[in-house]
């Protein structure tokens, strides 16, 4: 049994630790190890609930959740359970069908948001950046228009199709020529908006200039013959994840469904992240009382026991799809299917999108008293369990504070958590939505030492 307290046994970064990561950096490319959110990181033995123990038999309390995998937790028994009996009687069949894979599939379009429910059909893929490429794929083929619109700050993968669409510049070098045909829209980032305007009299500029893009025939976006759109699809994060859970205003999504609905556009949402109960609903754009007409999930899908995705689509969408048009060997798995099952019981049995909202708002509460009193921290974001803070060198400046240097102390205290943001200011507080009320105390008070420790 794994502690459930915070206890830096030898101090960070302990022997083992160290040389491990030495043999791991001669043995292992480096392009898939997290060095660039710790400087050094904690190499993890154990885990449980929302704490982990590393090799040199330090325990910490995890925020970062496994980039928002790990919603139940960290070894969520009843999805090990599932999954373990599925692969005992039959744990792989490629595109031959199982009923496990029909019941998960029910399920989806049965709980699927707004027009979705119901009026679905499901696609399932390994993760979440081939199923962004199917939701695009989607899009496309349904409308036969070549352009996505895609956001400044968003991150969707990193293969040649979604890189095109996420926006770090880092990582496209050198990968070029990539998708082309993504056209970059501004974020509602209020605290930085692009167009320089304030929240509540800014007639939500940043969504008129959508419909701008689709109205004014320069901006090259309409067939000149036909006046068509020639925008298949504008692909979003309900709230952004990478670029340091941004969180719209209210309104907004609701303004761009209108403005797709007018010009004809699907809106193809990008749940990955966000989806699950971390924001305090099952699929994060249910906060705006809206259905995407496309949407992608993976992550948390299986509580993270077992990689999985899927796409929902309205029904007449999916069905552009020919028989084995878009399959990969391991869609569909039964083991992975009956995790996501189990997945969905346990978010519903315990109650955790409940929690989310509950420990969600005491920890937003706690963040913006953090606020009040450190200067060096300039906005505070939340809903449900995704909650932010973004960290400035000065509030009118707003001058950009490396949000490493917290993480990297941190991790010394026994706390682990994400760097993001635009200017990798912001961070990321993604902690298992099982969380309780005297771990957030822990977490707020290590993050008030640092904090005040930077600003002497
Ligand atoms: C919003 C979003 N979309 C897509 C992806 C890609 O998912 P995966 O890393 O599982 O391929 C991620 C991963 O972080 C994400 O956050």
């Amino acid at each position: 049994m794994l502690e459930k307290r915070i206890n830096m046994k030898t101090g960070f970064p302990g022997p083992k630790t160290l040389a491990v990561l030495e043999d791991l950096k001669k043995y292992e490319s480096q392009g898939d190890l997290c060095f660039a959110n710790y400087g050094t990181p904690p190499v993890i033995e154990e885990a449980e609930g929302v704490f982990v123990k590393d090799v040199d038999g330090n325990t910490y309390l995890d925020l970062t959740s496994g980039f928002a995998a790990l919603n139940l937790g960290h070894c969520p028994k009843a999805v090990i359970e599932a999954a373990y009996k599925q692969m005992n009687t039959v744990h792989h069949t490629a595109q031959q069908p199982t009923e496990v894979r029909m019941k998960l599939a029910k399920k989806l379009v049965e709980i699927a948001p707004g027009f979705l429910k119901n009026n679905s059909k499901v696609q399932y893929d390994t993760g979440g950046t081939n199923a962004v490429e199917v939701g695009m794929k989607l899009a496309k083929a349904y409308t036969k228009r070549p352009y996505i619109l895609c956001y400044q700050g968003a991150y969707h993968g990193r293969s040649f199709g979604t890189l095109a669409v996420t926006c770090f510049p880092f990582l496209k070098e050198n990968f070029f020529p990539i998708m082309p045909g993504a056209v970059r829209i501004p974020y509602p980032y209020c605290y930085r908006c692009p167009f320089g305007m304030k929240y509540g009299s800014c007639g939500m500029q940043c969504a008129r200039h959508v419909r701008d893009l689709f109205s004014d025939p320069t901006w090259g976006l309409i067939d000149r013959k036909k006046g068509t759109n020639l925008v298949a699809g504008l692909l979003f994060e309900p709230a952004q994840g990478a670029g340091g859970y941004l969180i719209p205003p209210d309104g907004y999504w609701q303004e761009i469904r209108k403005i797709c609905d007018e010009f004809d556009v699907l809106m193809v949402d990008d749940e990955i992240q966000m989806g699950w109960g971390r924001s305090g609903k099952m699929f994060a754009i249910e906060n705006w009382n809206v259905a995407p007409d496309i949407m992608m999930v993976g992550k948390a899908f299986t509580g993270g026991v077992i990689p999985n995705a899927a796409i929902i689509s309205r029904t007449e969408i999916m069905d552009v799809l020919q028989p084995i048009h878009q399959s990969v060997t391991f869609s569909g798995n039964p083991v992975g299917s009956a995790a996501a099952l189990a997945m969905l019981e346990t978010l519903e049995k315990e109650k955790l999108i409940q929690n989310a909202n509950e420990m969600g708002a005491y920890f937003l509460g706690k963040l913006n008293e953090l606020m009040e009193k450190h200067p060096l921290i300039g906005c505070v974001q939340g809903k449900g369990l995704m909650l932010s803070m973004e960290l400035v060198k000065d509030r009118e400046t707003k001058e950009p504070f490396e949000t490493i240097r917290i993480v990297k102390e941190a991790v010394k205290k026994g706390l682990l958590l994400t760097i993001s943001g635009h200017f990798g200011n912001r961070l990321n507080i993604v902690p298992p939505l099982i969380i309780k009320q005297d771990q957030i105390d822990t977490a707020v008070l290590i993050l008030d030492e640092i904090i005040g420790a930077f600003e002497k």
